[in-house]
């Protein structure tokens, strides 16, 4: 292959510019979903961890786009039981597909599967790590629903430790002047090398324990997470703040006007079903957004442009 590869493996590395175009793209997909674009390729899902919608957006993605799909959603159907290594997983996937869709519970295995790969590998989740299409979606969600990126109050709340959506969002949001706020039990802050990136790259934040109406209301965005239990290594220290952060929609009555109510899902107790139906919620729409956030994905790795798709 004499071709650059592609690879998606962090956001970090992607400029205004790219996120942009990306996001345009995935407008264009909204606008006419289905194209064969990808009628002689095989895209290959490999996840080493549980997903729903993460995989089957990257799917459907793919067969609207008239690609075909091969794949595993339990490694334990593998020979990487046999003890097979990731390294020749990769290199066999790649003899029979053109791009490599991958969540694992490594983190840096995107990375390392994407240095060995001779096909463009996309992350789809590496550890408590990054989950760049997910961000690529959420900004997508952020970008319809404010008209704009710039100059946003993002307010993450639950699990700032091990949620790599959260993670991939504020490094994706350095380009655009975001204001953040933490809110996190002690023990789920957001870890200090994000907050050391933020300094960096001039992210202003601030951190919260309290979580009530007065938080909610300075937010443009409020970002809720899960609890990721299958994280923690002491199920106790989990018990305690599982709970800690519950949205209800009495919370919500002065809300700004067009805050929107994002979560990566799957929930467990961190949103009221009482708020499902009021106008701040927007995480199924905001999953749906994930269908056209990954054809640009997938498009893009394979070198398929804009150009190419508004044809
Ligand atoms: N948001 C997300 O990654 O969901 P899944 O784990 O269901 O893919």
């Amino acid at each position: 292959m004499t071709k650059e590869k592609r690879s998606l493996v962090t956001i970090a590395n992607l400029s205004r510019e790219k996120i942009l175009y990306l996001l345009r793209m995935a407008e264009e997909f909204e606008r006419r979903p289905n194209r064969q674009l990808l009628s002689d390729k095989v895209v290959a899902t490999l996840f080493f961890e549980p997903s729903t919608r993460t995989r089957l957006s990257f799917e459907t993605a793919a067969n609207r786009l008239g690609a075909r799909v091969i794949g595993f959603t339990d490694p334990k159907v593998t020979s990487s039981t046999k003890g097979e290594t990731l390294k020749d997983t990769i290199m066999m996937v790649s003899n029979y597909a053109d791009v490599i869709v991958m969540r694992h519970y490594l983190e840096g295995a995107a990375l390392y599967a994407s240095e060995v790969s001779p096909v463009p590998v996309v992350n789809a989740g590496d550890g408590a790590n990054q989950h760049p299409s997910q961000t690529l979606l959420d900004l997508y969600s952020i970008y319809k629903t404010q008209g704009t990126l710039d100059n946003l109050h993002i307010t993450l709340v639950g699990d700032l430790k091990y949620g790599r959506t959260v993670h991939s969002l504020l490094m994706a949001m350095r380009h655009f002047n975001p204001t953040f706020h933490f809110i996190a039990p002690r023990e789920l802050s957001m870890p200090e090398e994000y907050k050391i990136y933020c300094r960096e790259h001039g992210i202003r934040f601030e951190e919260h324990e309290e979580f009530g109406p007065e938080e909610i209301d300075q937010a443009d965005i409020l970002y809720m997470t899960r609890v990721q239990r299958e994280r923690f290594t002491d199920l106790m220290e989990y018990e305690r703040v599982k709970d800690v952060y519950i949205l209800k929609a009495d919370m919500l009555r002065t809300a700004k006007e067009n805050m929107k109510i994002l979560h990566p899902l799957p929930r467990v107790n961190e949103i009221a079903y009482d708020v499902d139906d009021n106008p701040h919620a927007y995480y199924f729409e905001q999953a749906r957004n994930g269908l056209y956030a990954r054809q640009a994905i997938i498009c893009d790795v394979l070198d398929i442009t804009l150009d190419n798709i508004a044809q």
